[in-house]
């Protein structure tokens, strides 16, 4: 008989969702006896949780459901995408709204990558943009450092061979050249990491300037850059509906 599966997540997991704090807040409070579990203290963050059985609560108030937030950053470079830098460089939180609840950013730009960012509270629609099988598309406008031919934008279209494997159709389109300069705009629908930056240099050039313009259904806009706004609840719905699995680019589109 097949196993029933029921839905298990671990305690530090759980209470960094319910968007309260970063995971690693969540293991402070957890070794700091704040946790309890179906009314006993736990204090081992890795402690798996049926989310239909057990109840959690934190500073004995239940883990309630927080207001949703959903905002659209223009992300500038020299800023990074996550909650600390052990470098001490500066993160996006340094631009965003101070509210009162945890929120992240929906997959991550690198440092010298700039635009647009969603940042929330919302981890299921976090889950699903960022996970490998939904396939969100993500556009971006790129600068190269070298004029790039038919060829090689033909290569980034078809596929290009990296360390990790084989990137995924994408859409290319030659938007001028300047000088010694290509640029140009892809659409990916995979996020791994440095991935744009993977290809170009694939190819024997480098990412001189790199820009996200677009997520899914979702344009940056004339959001002036280093600025924050909130997502209408149309852009949300439309980013929900964007998040399901089956997306594809063929290289003819
Ligand atoms: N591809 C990259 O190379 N860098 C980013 O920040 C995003 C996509």
């Amino acid at each position: 008989m097949e196993q029933e599966k029921r839905p298990l997540k671990t305690l530090e997991r759980v209470i960094s969702k319910a968007g309260l704090g970063s995971r690693t807040e969540a293991r402070r409070w957890i070794h700091q006896r704040r946790v309890s579990v179906n009314g006993e203290m736990v204090e081992n963050p890795d402690t798996w949780l049926d989310m239909e059985r057990d109840v959690v609560l934190f500073d004995g108030k239940p883990l309630e459901r927080r207001e949703r937030i959903y905002i659209l950053l223009y992300k500038p470079t020299g800023y990074i995408t996550t909650y600390k830098d052990p470098e001490g460089r500066p993160t996006v939180y340094a631009l965003l709204p101070d509210v009162d609840t945890f929120i992240a950013p929906v997959g991550r730009l690198d440092l010298d990558t700039s635009g647009l960012l969603v940042v929330t509270n919302d981890s299921a629609l976090t889950e699903r943009i960022t996970n490998p099988d939904s396939h969100v598309p993500k556009t971006y406008l790129v600068k190269s450092s070298t004029l790039l031919s038919e060829e090689q934008l033909q290569q980034l279209r078809d596929g290009i061979m990296l360390s990790d494997g084989p990137t995924r159709p994408a859409r290319v389109a030659r938007l001028r050249d300047s000088g010694k300069y290509t640029h140009f705009e892809i659409t990916l629908t995979e996020g791994r990491n440095r991935q744009v930056r993977r290809m170009v240099e694939a190819l024997g050039a480098v990412v001189l300037k790199l820009v996200r313009v677009q997520i899914g259904a979702l344009p940056i806009g004339g959001l002036p850059i280093g600025r924050w706004r909130y997502l209408t609840a149309d852009e949300v719905a439309a980013l929900r509906g964007d998040a399901t699995p089956e997306q594809s680019l063929s290289p003819s589109d």
